[in-house]
């Protein structure tokens, strides 16, 4: 017979034993959607990455489930009627996507992917599987509701709408970069708008959690999980930052799912009226995890736009937008690269190795997106550190060179930046406001953007339309 004493402190316990179930580790989350890509077969090169064979170990791909992955190289498109899921799970299960017409039967199709194994480099050496799975088939445009998981268990159901492949589509964006775990202010606007369906995509333009790597990579898993409330919904394209480097961006490599073979460094994709170009310019100042990566960027953008710019695709993408982390101009008083003249982005003086404002301005490029800068800043279309307005009265129509916009204050625990009190001529609009940057690309000639600040509720405090009679280089004269 048990003592009185004995089953009192067991009884005491009781509640601690309850507490001490651990978490159930195959249940997905962490869940959030993007675009995969199409490979068009264009440009095959040799070997992308440097680091491939060395540390840490590289994310493979499976090249079924995941068109065009492990094909290095190519030009890649948004697949009309495809979208990649992608979860975690601290066990190994299988991965499935079961899915339905949203306002139909719910789950009556399902999908299958793969896992891969993500090894974080921290100390504990914490383990985690990355699911992926590509649905295809999808009617463009079309509402899905869809959960993901195994029979071992299914995250929430969430619910997207397909790519919508027409040229004529209007897309809505929204995009920011510099969004933190901790202080993510913007966050909770950011879910509302696009629960309410206000975006057909969202642009994370580099710098995530702050660090993915910290506590054993802990602040990247609570990070992914805080925006699984956007992120599930809408695609979320992202570019890597500067705090991403930690262990060769292993974080950013393995956890999200971007088009093409690039471990999502750089890619391009196609929306509405619109070709997208994602570019890592961190390739520019961590040289020690290989120069040669800086090179192949390089060509491969410069395949990518002269593909982009072929007659009979820019008759039908007209717009070419590009997004990477760091600018290449900016007024904030901090000493980054921005606020040197001709910085390691622009690389105009000494162009070895090449930077990309030459380029960028060869290949007409119409709008260039930035963060990095805790704030926002609109600058007039300039080219060579000279402001190159389409005319006095309306700067935005038919400007003669690239128009930039740093959108990098959707906040982290940084804080915000501040100004040099004397900016350049280039520099047309400042906040030091929380807040992010909705567009539309409205159509082949009209192109529209505008500024969110959370400090004031929500209150759009800056916008312009761009507006282009012609696109590419010819534009510019
Ligand atoms: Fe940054």
């Amino acid at each position: 017979m048990v003592p009185v004493h004995a089953a009192c402190a067991l009884l005491s316990l009781a509640p601690l034993l309850v507490l001490g179930v651990p978490p159930i580790w195959t249940q997905p989350e962490q869940v959030h959607l993007s675009y995969p890509g199409k490979c068009l077969n264009l440009l095959p090169l040799p070997h992308v990455f440097s680091f491939r064979d060395t540390f840490p170990p590289p994310l493979l791909c499976n090249a079924n489930q995941y068109p065009g992955h492990m094909t290095l190289g190519f030009f890649f498109t948004g697949v009309p009627g495809s979208m990649v899921v992608t979860w975690t799970t601290f066990n190994k299960t299988e991965s499935k996507v079961e899915y339905g017409l949203l306002g139909g039967r719910l789950f009556e199709m399902s999908a299958k992917g793969d896992a891969t194994l993500f090894v974080d480099w921290g100390e504990e050496k914490r383990k985690m599987f990355i699911h992926r799975v590509s649905l295809t088939g999808l009617k463009p445009a079309a509402s899905y509701a869809y959960h993901c998981g195994s029979d071992v268990g299914w995250s929430d159901v969430f619910f997207f709408t397909a790519l919508n492949d027409s040229t004529s589509f209007s897309p809505r964006f929204a995009l920011y970069g510099d969004l933190g775990n901790e202080n993510p202010q913007s966050l909770a606007r950011l879910q509302k708008e696009t629960q309410l369906g206000m975006y057909d995509v969202i642009l994370h333009i580099g710098d995530f959690a702050y660090d993915m790597h910290e506590d054993n990579a802990r602040i990247g898993d609570e990070f992914m999980r805080q925006i699984q409330s956007i992120a599930a919904y809408v695609p979320y394209m992202t570019c890597p930052g500067n705090h991403e480097a930690t262990y060769n961006f292993s974080n950013y490599r393995n956890r999200f799912s971007m088009p093409g073979n690039t471990e999502s460094l750089w890619y391009s994709w196609n929306l509405g009226s619109a070709h997208i170009i994602s570019l890592s310019t961190e390739v520019y100042f961590y040289l020690e995890f290989g120069l040669e990566l800086l090179f192949k960027q390089y060509e491969w953008l410069r395949k990518d736009l002269e593909e982009a710019n072929k007659p009979e695709n820019r008759a039908v993408r007209p717009w070419i937008i590009t997004m990477g982390h760091r600018p290449m101009y900016c007024s904030d008083d901090d000493q980054d690269d921005c606020t040197t003249f001709d910085s390691k982005v622009c690389k105009r003086q000494n162009p070895i190795p090449p930077g990309l404002e030459d380029l960028f301005y060869r290949y007409g490029v119409d709008l260039e997106l930035w963060a990095h800068e805790h704030t926002y800043e609109r600058l007039w279309p300039v080219y060579s550190d000279k402001v190159c307005n389409g005319s006095k009265e309306q700067p935005y129509v038919n400007p003669k060179a690239p128009v930039h916009i740093i959108t990098g204050s959707a906040g982290c625990r940084e804080r915000t930046d501040r100004f040099n009190p004397n900016p350049k001529d280039w520099s047309a609009f400042r906040s030091t406001d929380y807040g992010y940057t909705r567009m539309q690309v409205v159509n082949a000639s009209h192109l529209y953007l505008e500024q969110v600040s959370d400090d004031e509720y929500g209150k759009v405090i800056d916008s312009i339309w761009v507006v282009k009679d012609k696109h590419g280089f010819s534009a510019w004269f």
